[in-house]
């Protein structure tokens, strides 16, 4: 059997032909094609605005910045995330907390932020931001419950999930990241994820106010609009301290046309997880979806009680997985800003038990039943 990873991503002709078109136009890099992207995302997420960014750890910087974090202010977010849902609150000099996640979707609990922000006087917290973690959609409708009570943003760490969604009290269907309940949505389009870019994000937004504040701080600040003064057709103005954070045209002629396949790769996610699901049902733990929800399935992940025995193990057959995530307070750098004691058992549990097994479209049944097979004999003893 040849090495099979825990994700990769899904290349074709299509794909192939528009980067060489692109590569052989007027423009490579701020040109036609990431307009026509960013319309493309937006119309498929359901939401008003869409800011494509060179990846989504700039898009979170931006977004941070557009919903005016100060020095010192403080956000809440899941410990289990890739550590750039909490680093960008780092970068406007804000303050990361961190609320439990659920034993069962493993995504951001309600109750323990809940919990959180009544345990503080009114105005400590400034904002949320929830992860679809591996794919799973977070039920939004109740973090804007939540929000409103306290006065407080929400991001929306939607990275994992491009086509997920969640069924609201109304029984509308809710994309992540159309920003109905959030005030901003993040899409990464790192290669593992559904939609590769090489490296790429997007903003998703129903302000016109954000979408333009965004598209300012992209490009250094710099603007067309609202101008103090006015040379002539060449002037511009830099407004305020803004960021080279653009995606390329070869990058979004790329993305437009993995978009394209986005819906027919989830449902292949969602085939392979059932098989997983049908192979441990009863056997092993697996991450629960609430009623009403679609995961878009970035990942798939099992809990088992000798972890590392079984990574080792899988590795000694050629099956390559992955651990998500170490929790962001216990990483290096969080600890020494003295989030150690952190109260936060859920994740520390969850992290010394999960692992991610190969998740991807193109993944074949011979190869699924293959590591099936193993990871039932490593847990069976
Ligand atoms: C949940 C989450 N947020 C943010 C990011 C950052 O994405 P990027 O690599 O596009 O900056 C990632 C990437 O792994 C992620 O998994």
């Amino acid at each position: 059997m040849k090495p099979i990873p825990y994700g990769r991503q899904s290349i074709n002709k299509d794909d192939i032909n528009a980067v060489i078109e692109t590569l052989t136009s007027d423009f490579l890099t701020q040109g036609p094609k990431v307009k026509e992207f960013e319309d493309a995302f937006a119309k498929y997420i359901g939401v008003k605005y869409a800011v494509a960014v060179c990846n989504a750890t700039a898009g979170l910087h931006l977004a941070v910045l557009a919903l005016n974090l100060n020095k010192e202010e403080r956000v809440i977010t899941t410990p289990i995330t890739f550590a750039a849902s909490a680093n960008c609150v780092r970068y406007a000099g804000g303050e990361v907390w961190f609320a439990d996640i659920d034993k069962n979707t493993y995504t951001l609990s309600l109750e323990k932020t809940k919990k959180l922000i009544e345990s503080k006087p009114s105005g400590f917290f400034k904002g949320i931001i929830p992860v679809d973690f591996a794919g799973l959609p977070v039920d939004l409708e109740k973090f804007r419950d939540l929000a409103d009570k306290h006065n407080l943003w929400i991001i929306e760490d939607a990275c994992h999930a491009p086509g997920g969604y969640f069924i609201d009290s109304k029984g509308i269907k809710q994309m992540c990241g159309n920003a109905n309940y959030a005030d901003i949505g993040i899409f990464s389009f790192h290669p593992v994820k559904h939609i590769a870019c090489g490296e790429g994000g997007m903003i998703t937004t129903n302000s016109e106010v954000l979408y333009k504040r965004l598209s300012k701080l992209r490009t250094h600040g710099i603007s067309k609009e609202n101008m103090s003064e006015n040379h002539g057709g060449w002037y511009y103005e830099m407004q305020e301290l803004g960021y080279n954070y653009r995606l390329t045209d070869i990058q979004s002629a790329l993305g437009i046309t993995q978009l394209a396949k986005n819906d027919q790769g989830i449902a292949s996610r969602n085939r392979i997880a059932n098989k997983y699901k049908q192979a441990f049902n009863g056997k092993i733990k697996f991450q629960c979806l609430p009623e009403g929800t679609y995961n878009a399935h970035h990942l798939f992940i099992v809990e088992v009680d000798d972890r590392k025995g079984l990574y080792d193990f899988l590795r000694t057959h050629n099956i390559f997985t992955q651990i998500h995530y170490i929790p962001v307070h216990t990483l290096p750098y969080y600890k020494e800003i003295g989030y150690q004691n952190a109260n936060l058992n859920n994740s520390e549990n969850y992290y010394s038990k999960c692992i991610s097994l190969p998740m991807y479209p193109s993944l074949t049944d011979t190869e699924q039943a293959f590591v099936i097979d193993k990871v039932l004999t490593f847990v069976n003893g």
